[in-house]
């Protein structure tokens, strides 16, 4: 009887052993197999259990029972420590780095956009919008643009069909903005535009602008300015410098051009702003009377500025991009960048 309890202690440690070395899970469950399968070391000695002494029997299957046990539990310890470690199972492996999920956000174009409306906003703008296909009164006879104006021109403007047109400009969205309201008016209106250029890095086929209009009794083309260097200096930091030189729109009278001082070379001159120190923006001025009669304002009344400000060129200039296709390719590993 002593010797059929050593022979199970035996067994025991040689059975705890192998679970502490096995490797993985099919390791450990081959090893439980050997001993509590039903061929396995543990039913070969209930078997011979006929052969044990009858008074001694009970405390020998007590001893199998306990033993059953143990094993049962120490392999469940083991698969557990294996998992943890990440052994466990073979087919997984956990060192491997996660699969990333791609998280979409917003193209540069339209978080330049949001930046801009949350400037202006700032100052009391609130956002308009009017639609990309326009007729050719709110494109440009509205905007007092004679009819022989080189705008106007199959070669320069998207026509759909007479008279009706892919807008050229934001500058649309004034009239349509004048017509529905009395003033005061002050709103912004960001949109694509279209204008039938070929593709090269600075010119696109279809671009971003963000139309400004200021409609009050007694606004002042200081008050326009005042605003223009405002939105510079937030945007661009305190250092900007931004210069206004007179030109020429149909639907402003005085008219300007106006420029940033360039925000690479802070004015010294580099190859983005041709060596001149400054980056050309867009164009502003007073509407022009005729603008307002066209809307029904009354210009004894009232006066206004309008300006307009090329999306693309300060998102170029916000993330140094040297080449305007790069906004419109949608290349994944471009934009994902942003
Ligand atoms: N619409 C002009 C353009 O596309 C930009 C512009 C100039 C807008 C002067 C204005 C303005 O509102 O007053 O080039």
């Amino acid at each position: 009887m002593d010797d059929i309890l050593k022979f199970l202690d035996k067994i025991e440690q040689e059975a705890i052993t192998a679970l502490g070395q096995s490797a993985d899970k099919a390791a450990v469950d081959a090893i439980l197999v050997s001993y509590l399968g039903r061929k396995g070391k543990l039913a070969d000695i209930s078997k011979g259990m006929g052969q044990v002494a009858p008074e001694t029997r009970p405390q020998v299957g007590a001893r199998l029972n306990q033993l059953k046990t143990k094993l049962t539990d120490s392999a469940e310890k083991r698969l557990n420590d294996l998992t943890v470690s990440g052994a466990a199972d073979q087919s997984f492996d956990y060192s491997l780095p996660g699969r990333r999920r791609l998280v979409g956000r917003k193209h540069p174009l339209l978080q330049t956009v949001d930046e801009i409306v949350r400037i202006f906003r700032g100052m009391g703008f609130s956002v308009a919008s009017g639609p990309d296909i326009e007729t050719d009164f709110y494109n440009f006879d509205a905007l007092n643009t004679p009819e022989d104006h080189p705008a106007r021109d199959l070669s320069d403007t998207f026509y759909i069909e007479k008279g009706v047109l892919l807008r050229t400009h934001t500058s649309t969205v004034q009239i349509r903005t004048m017509q529905s309201k009395k003033p005061p008016v002050r709103v912004i209106a960001p949109g694509r535009c279209y204008r039938s250029d070929a593709f090269d890095a600075s010119h696109s086929p279809v671009f971003y602008q963000c139309e400004g209009l200021f409609v009050d009794n007694g606004v002042t083309f200081g008050d326009m300015k005042g605003a223009i260097i405002t939105f510079a200096k937030e945007l661009f930091g305190p250092r900007i410098k931004v210069r206004f030189r007179p030109h020429f729109f149909p639907f402003t009278e005085p008219s300007a051009e106006y420029d940033f001082s360039c925000i690479l070379c802070g004015g010294k001159g580099c190859r983005v702003c041709k060596y001149n120190g400054w980056l050309e923006i867009s164009g502003a001025g007073m509407v022009d009377p005729e603008v307002f009669k066209a809307v029904g304002y009354d210009p004894e009344i009232y006066t206004g500025y309008a300006f307009g400000m090329g999306v693309d060129r300060i998102t170029m200039l916000r993330y140094r991009i040297g080449d305007i296709r790069l906004l419109y390719d949608n290349d994944i590993r471009f934009l994902r960048q942003f």
